[in-house]
């Protein structure tokens, strides 16, 4: 090739991985709060095809032992964005809206997006041994980028047509909230636990 030629990437989609210092802790927190929820409430009805997808509230009701996995999402919002309508110095902030997710064996989320909000994160509370639960994001370039050769994919351009993560208790995952995305069904003979959280861009404060 060349010596002189340059790629330069345009239209990059930002997945970021992360994990929260001490999770341990923050999970063993959070997880008796998060069942106690379950067998109080029956929950509300979104992406979850068997699963248990908590009311939006968890910032109320698990407010002190999620902090510290929301802080860190802020952080990664913040620090994977410019705003170009703030003042130097301005800082925008996020309006959060999170729920918990309890999937058992069998369980799955459908394909879906968050119309409504900037990020999407999600954090793992317990994923026990076993198969399935994986994240998958769907490539939002399709059908076209393999409607002439589907036997071709970008060298080094990162995951393509699907991306499939394998979490792990403590991971963060980081998205643009369009993409769509789903979890395949859980195979583990126990229980797979997540916490949803999206980021939305509130107006400045003081008007523009
Ligand atoms: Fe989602």
């Amino acid at each position: 090739m060349a010596s002189n030629s340059r790629l330069d990437l345009a239209f990059a989609t930002p997945v970021i991985v992360d994990r929260v210092d001490n999770a341990e802790a923050i999970n063993a927190a959070l997880e008796p709060l998060i069942l106690a929820r379950r067998q109080a409430d029956k929950g509300i009805a979104r992406s979850n095809l068997g699963g248990w997808h908590s009311d939006t509230g968890l910032l109320r009701w698990a407010a002190d032992a999620v902090r510290p996995v929301v802080a860190r999402m802020v952080e990664l919002a913040d620090a994977h964005v410019v705003d170009v309508q703030a003042r130097p110095g301005q800082r925008r902030g996020w309006m959060l809206d999170a729920w918990a997710n309890v999937n058992q064996t069998g369980a799955a989320n459908a394909p879906h997006s968050h119309g409504a909000s900037f990020w999407s994160a999600v954090y793992y509370v317990r994923v026990d041994e076993g198969e399935g639960g994986e994240l998958v994001l769907n490539d939002p370039r399709m059908p076209m980028i393999e409607m002439h050769a589907p036997f071709l994919y970008f060298r080094d351009m990162g995951g393509e047509r699907l991306v499939r993560l394998r979490p792990n208790a403590g991971q963060i995952l980081l998205f643009p909230s369009w993409l769509v995305h789903s979890v395949t069904p859980w195979q583990g003979e126990g229980l797979r636990i997540s916490i949803a959280v999206n980021l939305s861009a509130p107006p400045l404060a003081g008007g523009q």
